[in-house]
């Protein structure tokens, strides 16, 4: 017989999880900025005793800047801006120009710890247990830091900027003291347990973040996790992700293209011309669509339920197997 007194997972409790599971702890993170902070310092002590290396400037970018990181993760990411002379466009011979440079900056590195990747350059760096992935950016010396990021998904170039996302970020979350990156994070984490059983499923983390930002932008108020989430599900169930999402921090609406750019339009902040979603399918569209309502009617009956572990069975369709209430 159920025991209908058993309250349902609680606010708490998801809370709990979050900062026990999900979160890359306070002081990792501190300790991985520190160790990118000081290898940027490097770096760019490099560039200013050599002005005429081609490389301009470097960002900390990614969850690690943004305070989204998942503790799954060990990746940290780093735009670096350069000015090249070649064609803008990521290959073997862009990569190891790079690669040649940073080897330079970081003589104390062996050369195998810094390595051309699909399109990337990655450092491996082993002691402080990361992976840092240098992103190139094509730059012409725009005041804003405007530049061609080289897209990690396919190579193509993107114009855009990653101090104005910084900023843009940065903005929601000191809206929303630490909710707002605690939604996205547990969003992503959901995201993961999908990928994992999926391996068709997509959902970028940019995309997560930009979709939480619409709806606080909206008035979601993100101080309760399971209401936070729940509007996310429920948003895109209900809009089956059709419905344009795009922000007037640097732009105006009428800069956005008259017609469709692609299944799902999730417009980057800083570029009206830059679909973050252009790459979706319909496909994509359909796997997250199906799986938000998945979630949200695993939360609607957690919810409802008359025993604990009925609602934890259906918290785990949300988190997984590893939340155990
Ligand atoms: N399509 C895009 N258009 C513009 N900028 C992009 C795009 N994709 C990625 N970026 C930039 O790269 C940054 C990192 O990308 P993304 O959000 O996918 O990874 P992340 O925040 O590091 O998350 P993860 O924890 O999955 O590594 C974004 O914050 C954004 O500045
Ligand atoms: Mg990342």
């Amino acid at each position: 017989m159920s025991t209908p007194i058993d309250p349902p997972i609680t606010h708490a409790e998801i809370r709990r999880f979050a900062e026990d599971r999900v979160n890359l702890d306070r002081e990792t993170a501190k300790e991985r900025r520190e160790k990118v902070g000081a290898l940027r310092e490097q770096l760019k002590k490099y560039m200013t005793e050599h002005p005429t290396c081609g490389l301009a400037k470097s960002y900390l970018s990614g969850s690690l800047a943004k305070g989204t990181a998942l503790k799954t993760c060990s990746d940290v990411d780093v735009a670096l801006y350069i000015t090249y002379d070649g064609e803008k466009k990521v290959d073997a011979k862009l990569l190891n120009w790079i690669a040649e440079r940073l080897r330079k900056a970081y003589p104390q590195m062996s050369a195998d710890q810094i390595k051309p990747k699909t399109y990337s350059v990655g450092i491996e760096y082993k002691t402080a247990g990361i992976e840092i992935d240098v992103v190139p950016v094509f730059y012409e010396g725009d005041p804003k830091d405007r530049g061609l990021l080289v897209s990690q998904d396919d190579g193509s170039t993107l114009m855009t900027s990653i101090p104005m996302h910084l900023e843009f970020i940065r903005k929601r979350k000191s809206a929303q003291d630490t909710h707002f990156v605690q939604v996205v994070r547990l969003i992503k984490w959901w995201a993961a347990e999908q990928k994992a059983k999926d391996a068709n499923f997509r959902f970028k983390s940019f995309m997560v973040e930009l979709i939480c930002a619409h709806l606080a932008d909206n008035g979601q108020d993100f101080s309760d996790y399971r209401k936070g989430m729940e509007a996310f599900f429920n948003y895109v169930v209900s809009t089956g992700l059709k419905k344009r999402i795009a922000f007037k921090d640097y732009y105006q609406p009428s800069e956005l293209p008259a017609n469709s750019t692609g299944i799902v339009e999730i417009f980057d902040p800083v570029n009206a011309k830059n679909n973050v979603a252009s790459q979706y399918t319909e496909n994509h569209r359909r796997l997250i669509v199906d799986a938000a309502q998945d979630a949200l009617n695993a939360l609607i009956e957690a919810h409802t339920s008359s025993t604990k572990a009925d609602a934890v069975a259906m918290w785990q369709v949300v988190l997984g197997t590893s939340f155990r209430g």
